[in-house]
């Protein structure tokens, strides 16, 4: 199947009141496991690049000094291994930028393959918001590609802005950014946040979900509201990463409950990425415990070297770099790489 808009799918989330999945990656080799695993469920995919993510997968090792030329390449990559897997699954994929932090951003997303876009303007004023994402709709949707805005700030790490405080998203004015900016669904701040330490008991205050999705209802406006800041963090994974040597601290998530509970709320889309790099974090840390001999490898032992210089960070992109410029040019990973990347 072709990778398509996240538009029917919006249409599909609405219309029979669940919701999507939206996953983050960083590089082809976990595009290509999440596209495995959404077609064992028979579930259409969301695969998500953020920004910063397009940098890394464009070969920028510091890629949170990315350049838009990186991120071009980053897009490209990406986009031409999904595209490739796509045609051979029975699943309609979504490859959508995550994050997007201005127009040329979404514009390189869109041009090298992106079918969706997130242009998050929410640190703008709302005037400048609705400006900024109005001129990338216009772009997007002359090329069938969808758009997804952001409204309220979420706490903790967005991208690399930290707000100390989230300031919810006001259900009054979802309404008039919509309709001012023809955005298809839109990210919302009701007691999410991004990365591992969202707090203990997190409660979503679904009632801003509600109030929003009922505006929107009574005045005729197509719209689904996005959850992003959405990992569960499972205490599984953090003891196991822990047990190992690592460092994590104050780790909460999402509760699951919480998250079954807004889906009937106007949440259509449910953006995860926390989770998948614990999860791999994890993944590596087992890799050189159960096989002590890699840690003195020549290709990647430098990896358990980083993964022992972190022990308090969970952002695999910082423990693959050594084998990431490998990778980019295109030299055969020997076996010990290959372990690896069976891991990510
Ligand atoms: O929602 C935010 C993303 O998790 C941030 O990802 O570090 O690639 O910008 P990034
Ligand atoms: P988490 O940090 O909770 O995984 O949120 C991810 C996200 O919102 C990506 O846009
Ligand atoms: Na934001
Ligand atoms: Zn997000």
């Amino acid at each position: 199947m072709p990778i398509v808009p996240l538009r029917p799918l919006l249409e599909a989330t609405k219309k029979y009141s669940f919701a999507q999945g939206a996953f983050n990656v960083n590089s082809v080799a976990q595009a290509k496991a999440a596209i495995e695993v959404h077609e064992m469920f028979c579930s259409a995919a969301i695969l998500q690049g953020a920004d910063l993510a397009n940098g890394f997968m464009g070969g920028r090792t510091d890629f949170l000094n990315a350049t838009l030329e990186d991120k071009k390449i980053g897009a490209k990559n990406i986009a031409d291994a999904v595209i490739k897997y796509g045609a051979n699954s029975r699943i309609p994929i979504v490859l959508h930028l995550d994050h997007g932090k201005d127009f040329d951003s979404c514009k390189v997303a869109i041009d090298n393959g992106y079918t969706s876009v997130m242009i998050d303007g929410s640190s703008l004023s709302f005037d400048k918001n609705v400006e900024l994402t109005r001129e990338v709709v216009k772009y997007a949707h002359n090329l069938g590609v969808t758009v997804e805005g952001e409204l309220g700030v979420l706490a903790g790490v967005e991208d690399h802005v930290f707000s100390e405080d989230s300031t919810y998203t006001n259900p009054s004015k979802v309404v008039e950014f919509l309709k001012k900016t023809g955005a298809d669904c839109l990210a919302i701040s009701y007691g999410t946040m991004h990365g591992a330490s969202k707090g203990k008991n997190v409660k979503l205050r679904k009632e801003i979900a509600i109030a929003a999705r009922e505006c929107l209802l009574h005045e005729h406006i197509f719209g689904v509201l996005v959850s992003h800041g959405s990992s569960t963090v499972p205490k599984y994974i953090v003891d196991k990463i822990n047990n190992l040597g690592g460092e994590l601290t104050d780790t909460h998530g999402v509760p699951i409950e919480e998250l079954k509970a807004v889906i009937p709320c106007g949440i259509g889309k449910i953006n995860v990425d926390t989770d998948i790099r614990l999860a791999v974090t994890r993944n590596l840390k087992e890799l050189f415990s159960f096989n002590p001999e890699l840690r003195t490898s020549a290709s990647v032992g430098q990896i358990y070297q980083l993964l022992e210089a972190n022990k308090s960070k969970f952002d695999p992109r910082i423990f693959l770099v050594p084998i990431m410029d490998t990778m980019m040019k295109g030299i055969i990973p020997n076996d010990d790489v290959a372990k690896v990347v069976d891991c990510i």
